[in-house]
């Protein structure tokens, strides 16, 4: 099958289980396996930050790191289109006692300066109290302007709120705009960073920040239930994914740019966007649900839900994209 539906359908590679079966092991909720600790330490040099934490994934990740952030009856302020917020089952609010103050996203991904600033509350009884800036990068596959989030941050920070951001595929970020995970992180409180998005390892997300903010999401991950045991057989398959995948992503990102250039030689299908490894499509409503399931019996799989959307990664080569294409093309021509 050829998958576009995302990039979290890879599969690990034969090198990638084999260094997972080499793995050093320990009981990581007595923080004794060396392999997590491992990956922990690396992900946290790279990214500039004191301390990591493996989560078994970006949602609880970016979970611990909220309620690491924000009491009960806190607020954070999030795009409208950010993962944490429309994607994550409200758990934010269900789990935290935290309450969301979404704000539209611009097409670039970003929310206005004003807008953030406007929503931030004064300190006062009838008010949540605003503790918190959360921004993602990659935000829909596109890559954040460096100058904004300096803006942005220090907007936060300006204000007493500290910062999160959601870098499931700050990587994508990195390879794109050639910014070091460093600078990418700086400014934030906490990093989430996924692995097992376009890098390839089946599960596994590290958060970054000061050691105590990491020690308190460390508390948090345990009631959240995400303490595991001999998680260095998952933590192998992260440092595998960061010594092998990283560079990597520049192909994704290029098969991507591949895909929308076919695809906007087809007169029924309108490209919206392309950025990194995403491509967003919109084609005729009436099409959607045949269209899906003709690409299905060819053995592309794709999903057209609420959004026509293209990802590629390590499992998707140049040539499956032409063939992904040529069956758009062959779809429409037989209609
Ligand atoms: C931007 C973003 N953040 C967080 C997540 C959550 O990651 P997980 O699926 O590992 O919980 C995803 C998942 O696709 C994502 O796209």
């Amino acid at each position: 099958m050829i998958d576009l539906r995302s990039d979290t359908v890879t599969r690990p590679s034969q090198a990638m289980l084999a260094a997972m079966t080499r793995a050093e092991t320990g009981d990581d909720v007595w923080g004794d396996d060396p392999t997590v600790l491992r990956l922990q330490a690396r992900v946290a040099e790279e990214a500039g930050k004191e301390a990591g934490l493996f989560f078994p994934s970006g949602t609880q990740s970016n979970l611990a790191a909220l309620m690491a952030h924000c009491a009960r009856g806190d607020e954070y302020i999030v795009g409208q289109a950010a993962h944490t917020y429309k994607y994550e089952g409200g758990g934010a609010a269900v789990l935290g006692s935290i309450q969301p103050q979404p704000l539209d996203n611009a097409e670039d991904g970003t929310i206005a300066l004003e807008r953030i600033a406007a929503a931030i509350k004064p300190i006062d009884d009838h008010f949540a109290r605003t503790r918190l800036l959360a921004l993602e990068n990659t935000i829909g596959g596109k890559v954040l302007p460096a100058a904004y989030v300096a803006e942005a941050t220090q907007l936060a920070r300006s204000r007493g709120l500290s910062t999160h951001l959601d870098g499931a595929r700050v990587f994508n970020a990195a390879v794109a705009s050639g910014q070091p995970l460093k600078a990418l992180a700086e400014g934030f409180d906490s990093v989430s960073i996924c692995f097992s998005k376009g890098l390839g390892a089946p599960v596994g997300s590290v958060l970054v920040g000061n050691r105590a903010l990491i020690d308190t999401a460390h508390r948090w991950r345990k009631v959240l239930g995400g303490g595991m045991r001999q998680s260095g057989v998952l933590a192998a398959a992260c440092l595998y994914a960061f010594d092998h995948n990283v560079a990597r992503l520049a192909d994704d990102h290029a098969n991507a740019a591949r895909l929308a250039a076919g695809l906007s030689q087809v007169g029924e299908v309108k490209v919206m966007s392309q950025a990194t490894n995403m491509v967003f499509v919109q084609f005729p409503q009436m099409h959607c649900a045949p269209l899906e399931a003709w690409l299905k019996e060819r053995g592309i799989l794709t999903q057209m839900l609420y959004a026509a959307r293209f990802v590629t990664h390590l499992d998707v080569s140049a040539a499956d994209i032409d063939t992904f294409v040529e069956a758009v093309k062959a779809y429409f021509a037989s209609r």
